[in-house]
């Protein structure tokens, strides 16, 4: 083995030793209600397609036409040569969606936060996160050179005090927080976020990655939910989840988007998205406006599901949302539990520490509006079996 297989052997040991490994499992079917992962059919409870929109006829049609008219690659950075009418269609799509002036399709959520963040932050700053943020939020703000806080998950008190600690010792202060949390399902109290900051003078960065197509009228997401347009300065979210397909992009002014777009690094210096990826997330946008009854089939099959969790005596923790964790304490248990589902045909993510405190294990559930109530009902026939033989309830 050479030095530098052993440096990476010697790590890789450690996280199998503390069960922290990663071993994905390989999906032979499209992402859907059903679909079968190493071999074996599950019924899925795992994916971000809430929508079920990432197999679906319209946007697999629009994938195949763009590919046949424009080709399987852009062939440059969107700076460069690489900003083809698609993409420029999208990010009029995007900003009509969300209702802002402006925004700028990116390669992905992850490039937005790791990329915009740092970028129109530095010296004189503060940013103000979440403690229970999303990975790319936390390296976007590891990135910027401005100074860096958190307040305690969701808690507005804490909030107001690092405001009122900080307002006079900056000349400008970023508060960002996940719109809906990915752990727990639970909802940014985003009107009295916006309400504190403005009290402050700061400015607000919402994530809504996982409120996009769930959250407020027709899916448009977490600033439709409290109704609060225009006083949000910056949003984004993701392609990647509800919409099926893959990308990102920040929305709000015409000035911010131009300037994401000659400050962030990881948009300027990257390929941008082949023709088939920018004509599905139109066609995702289209789809979700032209049929309404996708959010709601999506809200009536997380009813009945996380009723009947509740039912069976399972701790469904902080879930508002889709994201329906299961709680289950140790992360030995957790991880026990998603084994024997899978083995029953579904599958159900363990969430273990460190991705969790210790002590707040669970399996992480997803609800997706192409499940049907068969479906649901066999998910939660196996998950009242699960949790008898290892005496969760
Ligand atoms: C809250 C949140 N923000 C951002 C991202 C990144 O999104 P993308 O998959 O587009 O990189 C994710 C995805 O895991 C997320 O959950």
């Amino acid at each position: 083995m050479s030095r530098l297989d052993e440096i990476f052997s010697t790590e890789l040991n450690r996280l199998k030793s503390e069960q922290l490994n990663w071993e994905p499992k390989t999906l032979k079917t499209p992402s859907s209600n059903r679909a079968m992962y190493d071999g074996k059919k599950v019924i899925l409870l795992c994916a971000n397609n809430y929508l079920g929109l990432s197999n679906h006829p319209s946007l697999k049609k629009a994938a195949i036409d763009a590919t046949k008219k424009y080709g399987a690659g852009s062939g440059a950075v969107r700076a460069i040569s690489g900003t083809m009418e698609l993409h420029v269609k999208l990010e009029k799509k995007i900003a009509q969606f969300k209702k802002t002036p402006a925004a700028l399709f990116y390669q992905s959520g992850f490039t937005v936060n790791s990329g915009f963040i740092p970028a129109m932050t530095g010296e004189g700053w503060l940013l103000i996160s979440d403690e229970l943020n999303h990975g790319s939020i936390i390296d976007g703000v590891r990135l910027s050179k401005g100074d860096k806080t958190i307040y305690k998950h969701s808690d507005m008190d804490d909030l107001k005090r690092v405001l009122a600690e900080n307002r006079e010792k900056y000349k400008n202060i970023l508060v960002i927080t996940d719109g809906v949390f990915s752990m727990d399902g639970d909802i940014a109290k985003l009107d009295e976020i916006v309400e504190a900051a403005n009290e402050a003078g700061a400015f607000v960065y919402v994530d809504d990655a996982h409120g996009d197509g769930v959250l407020g009228k027709n899916g448009a997401g977490i600033v439709s939910h409290f109704h609060q347009h225009g006083k949000v300065d910056i949003e984004m979210g993701t392609f990647s989840k509800a919409f099926g397909v893959v990308g990102g992009y920040v929305c709000g002014s015409k000035e911010l988007c131009e300037f994401a777009l000659n400050k962030s690094r990881t948009w300027l210096l990257t390929g941008s998205h082949p023709p088939a990826v920018s004509a599905a997330c139109i066609a995702a946008l289209e789809t979700i406006q032209k049929n309404p009854s996708l959010v709601k089939t999506l809200w009536k099959n997380r009813e009945f599901f996380i009723g009947g969790l509740k039912d069976l005596g399972f701790d469904t923790g902080k879930s508002q949302t889709p994201i329906i964790p299961i709680m289950l304490g140790e992360s030995s248990t957790a991880k026990k539990f998603s084994q024997e589902l899978f083995k029953k045909g579904v599958y159900g993510l363990p969430i273990v520490f460190p991705m969790v405190a210790q002590g707040k294990a669970r399996i992480r559930t997803q609800v997706s509006a192409s499940h049907t109530k068969k479906d649901l009902e066999e998910a939660l026939d196996a998950i009242e079996k699960v949790g008898k033989e290892i005496k969760i309830i």
